[in-house]
C-alpha cells in the first residue's frame, strides 16, 4: 500500500542563507529551504508571499546580486533566526552579531560564520502562477574557509557539516555518513 500526498512535497531540503545588500549597503540574510542547485553553475530560489514582501527580494531587485551560504551544524540557531524575522522590521546582522564583509565578485555580503559561500548574479526573476517568485542565479565564484578543506584542498562535506531541513518534522539534521559511491555503485546492478 502507498499513500498519496497532494500538496506536500516530502523531501530533505538544503538550508540556504541568502545574503544581500539594500540601496544603503545594509546587509541582510534570509533562510531559504525551497531552493538549490539547478545546473552546473546555477542556483534556484523560491521566494514566498508575505503581505509586506521579503527584504531579500527587494534587495535582489536593487542589486541583481546575492550570496548563497550553506547552513551548518554550528550555525543552526542563527540560521533559523534568519528565517524567523524579516530585515524589513529588524536589523538581523546587528541582533545576531555575525561578522560581514563584502564579497569580492558581487555586490553582496559574505557572512563569516558560514564557511562555504557562492557568489551569484541574478539571471531571471520570474513570478509563478500563485505569485511566488523564482530566481535563477549564476554562480560567479565559490569561496570556502580553509577550515573546511581536506588535505587535497577540496571542500570536505565532513568538515563543513551542512544541515538539511525536514519539512515534515520541522527539524534540521546534519548531513550524515557516506553510504555509496556515485557513478560506481550502480555498475554492480548491471548483468
Ligand atoms: C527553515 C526555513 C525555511 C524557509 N524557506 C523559505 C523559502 O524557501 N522561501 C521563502 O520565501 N521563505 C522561506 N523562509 C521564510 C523566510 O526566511 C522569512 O520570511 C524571512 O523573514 C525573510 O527574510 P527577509 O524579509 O529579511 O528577506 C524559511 C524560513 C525557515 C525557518
Amino acid at each position: 500500500m502507498r499513500k498519496n500526498f497532494e500538496d506536500t512535497l516530502v523531501t530533505p531540503l538544503p538550508v540556504l542563507m541568502i545574503g544581500t545588500y539594500d540601496e544603503e549597503e545594509n546587509a541582510n540574510v534570509m533562510n531559504i529551504a525551497w531552493g538549490g542547485q539547478c545546473g552546473p553553475k546555477h542556483i534556484a530560489l523560491n521566494i514566498g508571499i508575505t503581505p509586506e514582501g521579503k527584504k531579500t527580494l527587494k534587495n535582489i531587485k536593487v542589486k541583481n546580486e546575492f550570496t548563497v551560504s550553506y547552513a551548518t551544524k554550528d550555525t543552526v540557531e542563527i540560521s533559523d533566526y534568519f528565517g524567523l524575522f524579516s530585515g524589513n522590521v529588524v536589523d538581523k546582522i546587528e541582533e545576531s552579531g555575525v561578522s560581514v564583509k563584502k564579497a569580492e565578485n558581487v555586490d553582496a555580503p559574505i557572512i563569516e560564520e558560514y564557511p562555504l559561500t557562492a557568489e551569484c548574479k541574478a539571471l531571471e526573476i520570474v513570478e509563478n502562477e500563485i505569485g511566488e517568485i523564482h530566481i535563477i542565479g549564476e554562480v560567479i565564484n565559490i569561496t570556502a574557509d580553509e577550515s573546511i578543506l581536506d588535505d587535497e584542498g577540496n571542500v570536505s562535506v565532513d568538515k563543513l557539516q551542512p544541515i538539511i531541513y525536514d519539512s515534515i518534522g520541522k527539524t534540521y539534521r546534519v548531513v550524515g555518513e557516506v553510504v555509496g559511491t556515485a557513478f560506481e555503485d550502480g555498475l554492480k546492478v548491471r548483468k
